[in-house]
């Protein structure tokens, strides 16, 4: 008996795979048997990224292009079914911050948040939700925060991106209801990884979230791969346009 939680004989893309959440929710995509393509930036470690997956019997891939580079974006997504056949799931991981005071965030600062952390994922899914609903099937798994819900000062770009972010994954997916796609939001909570090093270098910083998250514990990458694997699979066909938040409890307890 298949498992509904299988993602044999599928190919998924997740963009920011290099390293922290990308990389986690890529190995739990391989663990589950999906052969997934590996974006980033710099091609040298997502070829040791591809390794590690394939090292542990996993299937992967590397697409190494700027998320915010369109013709790069399209390109890629041509190049994975003209390699493999198909793009049956996409993960819209890559962002970063820009984190800046209110009063001093510049016009280039809000347009390179906007781009990274909305426009990129706006295009990409564009493109390979495109080939899905032609196939009827496809999952699209959008990464935002629980800072889409629960602000905090000097992040007001970021936050604004990732809103954003959860409401194209309502509207994408209540266009392509009827087709076998479904469209699905992960908010993280707060996840040690690169991300936010400075932000825990400051143990005041660091133990303020531990201690308003009641699980007392930040999360680690590996705590949010489960939820990428049943978004991704045939487990979660009757669920679209939601957002499944991953925070230890944060944003469920004053
Ligand atoms: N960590 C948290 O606490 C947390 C909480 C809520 C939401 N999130 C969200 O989770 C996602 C992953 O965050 P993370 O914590 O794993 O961050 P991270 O460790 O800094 O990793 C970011 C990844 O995105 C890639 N990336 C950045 N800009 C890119 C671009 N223009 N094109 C292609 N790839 C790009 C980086 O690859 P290269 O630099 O190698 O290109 C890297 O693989 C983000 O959307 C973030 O907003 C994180």
């Amino acid at each position: 008996m298949t498992s509904p939680f299988s993602l044999i004989g599928r190919v998924a893309l997740v963009t920011g795979a290099s390293r922290g959440l990308g990389f986690a929710m890529a190995q739990g995509l391989a663990q589950a048997g999906a052969l997934v393509v590996l974006n980033g930036r710099d091609p040298a470690t997502l070829e040791t990224r591809r390794a590690e997956i394939e090292a542990t019997g996993g299937k992967a891939a590397v697409a190494a292009f700027d998320v915010c580079d369109r013709t790069a974006a399209d390109a890629a997504i041509d190049d994975i079914h003209a390699r493999f056949g198909a793009l049956d799931i996409l993960v819209n991981n890559a962002a970063f911050g820009v984190p800046r005071d209110f009063f001093d965030i510049t016009d280039d600062d809000w347009r390179v948040s906007m781009d990274v952390a909305l426009d990129a994922c706006f295009r990409l899914s564009r493109k390979a939700a495109a080939g899905m609903v032609q196939r009827g099937w496809g999952r699209v798994v959008m990464v935002s925060s629980v800072n889409a819900r629960i602000g905090r000062g000097t992040n007001t770009a970021y936050i604004t991106a990732k809103a954003g972010l959860e409401g194209l994954t309502r509207g994408l997916a209540a266009e392509v209801a009827t087709s076998g796609v479904t469209v699905n939001c992960i908010a993280p909570g707060y996840i040690a990884t690169d991300i936010n090093t400075a932000f825990r270098a400051d143990l005041a910083r660091y133990e303020w979230i531990r201690n308003r998250t009641p699980m007392k514990r930040w999360g680690t990458p590996q705590d949010l791969a489960g939820t990428a694997v049943f978004l991704a699979s045939e487990a979660s066909a009757f669920m679209t346009g939601q957002v499944l938040v991953v925070d230890g409890g944060m944003t469920i307890a004053i």
